[in-house]
């Protein structure tokens, strides 16, 4: 089976074509970011524009590229939740419209299980069960994945996501937009030693977590020295801060497995790119000998082959969406 993939949830106009389990055909991120750059975020009537622009060509050049023709496709996949309502309708009615058109079935994913199932997309993939920490712009969670793909949530963050958090504190440090790959670029030149910031959370039981008072610890040490050194360099805060990040993450999630009994870990979401989270998670792995997947570093982001994947794990438990489904910008993951 093969099928075309759409993720138009946020700031990322992504398509790819997927065969069978895992075999991705082509798979294209358009990045919006410097569109939203000038303005420090996300704007949502931008980027849905922006996907509305770039969709069509995007799906076009799909076909083209990979020499398919769209009767060689068995239906498509789209994230209709959650995320910005204008750009998940963007998706989600190309998709219709599409299905319609050329007479194959759509089904609508949910972006969150689009993050979970990029593990498929690993060499080799990692299979359920585990307990998965997802860590992305919108999300910081800790899930117990069982054998039959059904997901209960364990614990979670209690204000800012982790993402959220490194992109605040890039602000505060003057890093640039989008902070996370900016503060760990930062936090690499840096070989010191650290400033002792709290760590969120730490020794409550659990696996809750909360980064407002991380986030303003970082403020306010900065303050306290004066402001950002004159001569520019934020590399001692932002490795302080991100180690701090890292290791909180990390406690938990060893909690979080404690918690529901599994000596397997997964690490997903836009921020499992970053190098020290990834390296800390083999490490807790390694120290408690569990078996751990961590997310390929192409498929951490927002793409299209994820949702693509998750629409293979769907289907034999699900059917295919009715035309009456619409996107849903607060779908959750534990119903
Ligand atoms: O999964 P994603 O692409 O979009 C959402 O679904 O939210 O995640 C985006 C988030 C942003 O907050 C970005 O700063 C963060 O992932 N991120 C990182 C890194 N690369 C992206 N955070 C820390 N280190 C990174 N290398
Ligand atoms: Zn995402």
């Amino acid at each position: 089976m093969r099928l075309l993939a759409i993720e138009t949830s946020c700031d990322e106009t992504a398509v790819a074509l997927i065969q069978d389990r895992g075999r991705v055909e082509v798979s294209y991120v358009n990045s919006q970011v410097h569109l939203h750059r000038p303005f420090g975020g996300v704007v949502p009537e931008v980027a849905s524009r922006a996907h509305q622009e770039w969709l069509p060509l995007l799906v076009k050049r799909a076909l083209l590229e990979s020499g398919r023709e769209p009767s060689d496709l068995d239906g498509i996949a789209v994230t209709r939740g959650p995320g910005l309502i204008g750009a998940l309708l963007v998706g989600v009615s190309f998709a219709k419209a599409l299905s319609l058109g050329w007479g194959i079935p759509w089904i609508g994913i949910n972006h969150l299980e689009g993050h979970l199932a990029s593990l498929d997309l690993a060499d080799p993939p990692f299979d359920p069960p585990y307990v998965a920490l997802l860590v992305s712009g919108g999300h910081t969670e800790y899930l117990d994945v069982s054998e039959d793909w059904s997901i209960r949530y364990l614990g979670g963050t209690h204000d800012d996501a982790a993402g959220e958090a490194f992109d605040k504190v890039a602000s505060i440090l003057e890093l640039g937009y989008p902070g996370g790959p900016a503060i760990e670029k930062a936090a690499r030149e840096y070989s010191g030693g650290l400033h002792p910031f709290p760590r969120p959370m730490k020794g409550r039981e659990g696996c809750d977590i909360s980064f407002s008072g991380l986030k303003t610890a970082v403020l306010l040490a900065v303050q306290a020295e004066g402001g950002l050194p004159a001569n520019g360099d934020t590399s001692r805060w932002a490795a302080s801060f991100q180690q701090a990040a890292v290791e909180a993450l990390t406690d938990k999630l060893q909690a979080a497995a404690d918690m529901a009994g599994r000596n397997r870990i997964a690490l997903v979401g836009g921020v499992a790119a970053n190098g020290a989270l990834r390296e800390s998670v083999r490490a807790l792995a390694k120290r408690r000998g569990w078996a751990h997947g961590v997310c390929p570093l192409k498929y951490c982001g927002d793409n299209a082959a994820m949702i693509g994947a998750a629409a293979f794990r769907a289907l034999p438990r699900e059917s295919w969406s009715p035309m009456e489904l619409e996107a849903d910008p607060r779908l959750s993951l534990c119903p």
